[in-house]
């Protein structure tokens, strides 16, 4: 009997050692690059996920970099994965999309987002939905948009300077999201019984979490949200198939407009996800951006200077000076997009894009093995100091400087590759019209909030309120004080 027990217990200990053996020495047909796996099955997730407040490159990262160099594997969320801050190893993966790699998010992404979701769809579908979006978001479909996007900023700042108080955080991601909800299902926040960004907002806070299903967890009320949003998404759909329109206008149109056609390979369940992915990426990703950027302009008066001589000039070249803004005004403002860039490289908006090794990959003196997860991390680039001289510093000037050759080598906010953001030009045109109307017509004060916190995705835990007035329309002499005074106040 005890020979037995002794006998199980043994192979169960070798079972064991060798199952931890292989843990922390994974298989490979070359040199694995340095690192940990960590603990067994949690690997390094606790670390990874853990909140920092700094906007330097995470101290996950940031250690790991000093301890085995710039490309090092790892574990998260059980699987394992090759970190890459090494810009040419980031241009490769991007450059092979398809080929070499291919999209892949952590299973908690994919339960999030849904399955069909764009950035796990790949070949036909993937082409075929982004020639879908790209119909929407497109220059031509922005040129037609710019007069609305004006309106929308100009209503809502209006607004918010009726009240003491207002956190730029959410104001502008409920301006952002009547903006996109509007162009892709017609919702109208003010109309609508239901609030459809109530959902979204739950499905936020959970979004980045450590992916524990139970109820009360954040993730948990995430996947929540999210069935509550796709649920009211569906009823739309069906309601407005009940009562289909004459003339297509938005997404929701077009979309059972293709669903009726016979040859389409469009379902009903791939147009859900599609739309819940485009609405949530439209709103969050552009309002951390425009908030923030408020932040560097309260914290850097000069910058704040230049940004408005550059608007108030748009608008002294205008015969009508209450005249909207054309597009061509739009192209011509420089200052505005280097300090977009700037704002976007400091904001590590997507901290981490993550891909598959689809077959086993030699780089440098490295393997990477087949079926790995590697992740590429902006940040690290972003803040690389022989790059970007004195990185943490806000300089849009530097941009003036910056040679354009290589420029996707270094600057990866909206990705690159196949897989490049097809929401950045609609992104930019809403930054530089709300801080058109913004710098011409506005001044501010911070109130309250305004700390960063990296989980690691970019966080405003307390908001960020400012106080917000029309300034005297006298000159720019008199916003010199103010901005002078603003500055002694805070
Ligand atoms: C500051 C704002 C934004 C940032 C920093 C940002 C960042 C990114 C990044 C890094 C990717 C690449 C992900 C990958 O390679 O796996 C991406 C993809 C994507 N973005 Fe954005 N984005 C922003 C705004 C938007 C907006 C406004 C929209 C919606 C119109 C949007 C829609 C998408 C979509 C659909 C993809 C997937 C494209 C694909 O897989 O080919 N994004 N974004
Ligand atoms: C952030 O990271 C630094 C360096 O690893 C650490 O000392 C600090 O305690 C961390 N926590 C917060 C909340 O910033
Ligand atoms: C912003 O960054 C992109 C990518 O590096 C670059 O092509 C563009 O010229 C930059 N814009 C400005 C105004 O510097």
């Amino acid at each position: 009997m005890f020979s037995i027990v002794f006998f199980v217990g043994a192979l169960l200990i070798i079972l064991i050692t060798n199952w931890l053996y292989n843990w922390w020495n994974p298989k490979c047909n070359g040199v694995l690059p340095p690192g940990s796996m960590g603990w067994p099955i949690l690997g390094e997730t606790l670390s990874f996920f853990a909140p920092n407040t700094t906007l330097d490159i995470s101290p996950f990262v940031k250690d790991r970099m000093q301890r085995y160099g710039p490309i090092f594997k790892t574990s998260v969320v059980g699987r394992p994965i090759i970190v890459s801050t090494d810009a040419d190893l980031n241009y490769y993966i991007f450059q092979q999309e398809g080929q070499l790699f291919q999209s892949w998010y952590p299973d908690t992404f994919t339960e999030i987002f849904g399955r069909q979701n764009v950035g796990s769809l790949h070949g036909f579908m993937y082409k075929y939905l982004k020639n879908m979006v790209l119909n929407l978001f497109g220059i031509e479909s922005l040129k037609k948009m710019l007069p609305e996007v004006e309106q929308t900023s100009k209503r809502n700042l209006q607004r918010w300077s009726l009240e003491t108080s207002v956190d730029v955080k959410d104001a502008s991601a409920q301006m952002i999201f009547d903006l996109s909800a509007k162009k892709l299902i017609s919702y109208d926040s003010e109309k609508s019984t239901e609030n459809l960004r109530e959902s979204f907002v739950a499905f936020i806070q959970g979004l980045i979490s450590f992916p524990l299903n139970i109820p009360g967890s954040a993730y948990n009320k995430c996947l929540q949200g999210r069935k509550k949003a796709m649920k009211m998404l569906k009823n739309m759909l069906q309601e407005r198939r009940e009562r289909p329109r004459k003339i297509q206008t938005d997404f929701f149109d077009y979309v059972l407009e293709e669903l009726q056609r016979e040859d389409t390979v469009l379902t009903e369940a791939i147009a859900l996800d599609l739309m819940f992915v485009l609405l949530f990426a439209s709103f969050e990703t552009t309002s951390l951006a425009i908030t923030l950027a408020t932040k560097f302009l309260v914290e850097y008066p000069l910058v704040l200077k230049e940004l408005t001589e550059e608007h108030e000039a748009i608008i002294k070249r205008r015969e009508n000076p209450d005249s909207g803004l054309t597009w061509n005004e739009y192209k011509s403002m420089k200052f505005t997009f280097q300090f977009i860039n700037e704002t976007v490289r400091l904001a590590n908006i997507v901290p981490a894009i993550f891909r598959k090794a689809l077959r086993e990959i030699k780089f440098k003196e490295y393997t990477i093995p087949a079926g790995w997860a590697v992740m590429v991390c902006p940040p690290a680039v972003h803040l690389n100091p022989t790059r970007y001289k004195n990185p943490l510093d806000f300089d849009p000037w530097r941009w003036e400087g910056i040679d354009t050759n290589g420029a996707s080598r270094n600057f990866m906010a909206f990705g690159g590759g196949m897989r490049f953001c097809v929401g950045t030009d609609f992104t930019k045109v809403q930054m530089a019209v709300f801080l058109h109307s913004l710098v011409t017509k506005y001044k501010w004060t911070p109130i309250k909030g305004g700390n960063t916190l990296r989980t690691p995705g970019l966080q405003f835990p307390n908001g960020y309120h400012i106080q917000i007035s029309e300034k005297e329309k006298a000159s720019i002499v008199s916003d010199k004080e103010d901005t002078h005074a603003s500055q002694l106040d805070g």
